[in-house]
């Protein structure tokens, strides 16, 4: 791994903990960025349109994903991908497998709020490996690969330190039509709400994640996510010294798509609160 002063494909200089990998990756993520971001100008005139953005948007994801799966194959030909609009394409390595969300907060884009990300997961051997996610908007990017740490831009990313949770900023994602129902929802909200510092919901999973990792947030949860949405947040996570499990305590996320994800320690504490809200709501 280089160490020193070195440029990203931007011309930007940054302090160079990017392995040949995370830069591969990170390269890709600018280069399907500008595309959302020309694309993102475009949405907010369309507001007021009486068709809508929704097929533009549609489309702006797809161009997204296109140019994304063109990078990272050209520079790891035998890599094989799970990507959210295209589905799986299989790789003549079979233990490297790209898992990709061109647009995470696409409701968030549909409608002109400025904040959604590109994420890019690499699993090695059925374990997270490396990840970036990218808010093209901030222009912020958040990266890690195992045993080297995780970085927003060129700064080293820890958890926060907080351990009441009077004093914790949680976030969630809320279920919405077309997804599994969770009746214990609200009541975990409520319960949520009575004991922290307060609650958001900004509408992209992956950078949620990112900001448990950063400690902006102190603590995440949400159910029925999918592979793409938690991908490169998991990595990230890990590596700035988060605490990931599912949301009864399980290490399932990429299966069930339920992560609870904090700083560690409120770890117990928000699993706890989140689990007797739902008993007591199943009574
Ligand atoms: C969605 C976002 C959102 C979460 C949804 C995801 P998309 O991803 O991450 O925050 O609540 O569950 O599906 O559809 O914008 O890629
Ligand atoms: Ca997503
Ligand atoms: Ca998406």
């Amino acid at each position: 791994m280089p160490n020193g002063r070195a440029t990203d494909a931007r011309g930007r200089t940054f302090l160079s903990r990017r392995s040949p990998l995370v830069t591969v990756m990170a390269n890709a993520a600018y280069k399907a960025a500008r595309g959302l971001v020309r694309d993102f100008g475009e949405v907010e005139q369309l507001q007021v349109s009486r068709k809508g953005p929704a097929d533009f948007v549609s489309s702006s994801d797809l161009k997204a994903e296109e140019t994304l799966v063109e990078e990272l194959h050209r520079a790891r030909p035998n890599f094989g991908f799970l990507l959210e609009e295209g589905g799986t394409v299989k790789g003549t390595d079979s233990s490297n497998r790209w898992i990709i969300d061109p647009l995470d907060g696409t409701t968030n884009f549909l409608h002109g709020v400025p904040h959604f990300a590109i994420s890019i997961g690499l699993e090695r051997d059925g374990k997270m490996f490396a990840g970036v996610v990218y808010d093209p908007l901030r222009d912020e990017i958040f990266t890690a690969e195992t045993g080297n740490g995780a970085y927003l831009n060129a700064k080293r990313l820890r958890v926060s330190a907080r351990a009441q949770m009077s004093d914790a900023l949680i976030a969630t994602g809320m279920p919405f039509k077309g997804r599994a129902s969770h009746p214990e929802y609200p009541a975990m909200i409520e319960a949520v709400t009575d004991s922290a510092a307060g609650i958001r919901r900004f509408g992209s999973a992956a950078l949620d994640l990112c900001y448990v990792a950063a400690g902006r947030y102190d603590g995440f949860w949400e159910f029925s996510l999918s592979p793409w949405d938690i991908a490169a947040g998991l990595i990230i996570l890990r590596e700035a010294g988060a605490m990931v499990s599912g949301i009864e305590g399980d290490d399932c996320m990429m299966e069930s798509g339920d992560i609870l994800a904090t700083n560690g320690r409120l770890h117990e504490d928000l699993r706890h609160l989140l689990a007797e809200a739902a008993k007591t709501s199943r009574n």
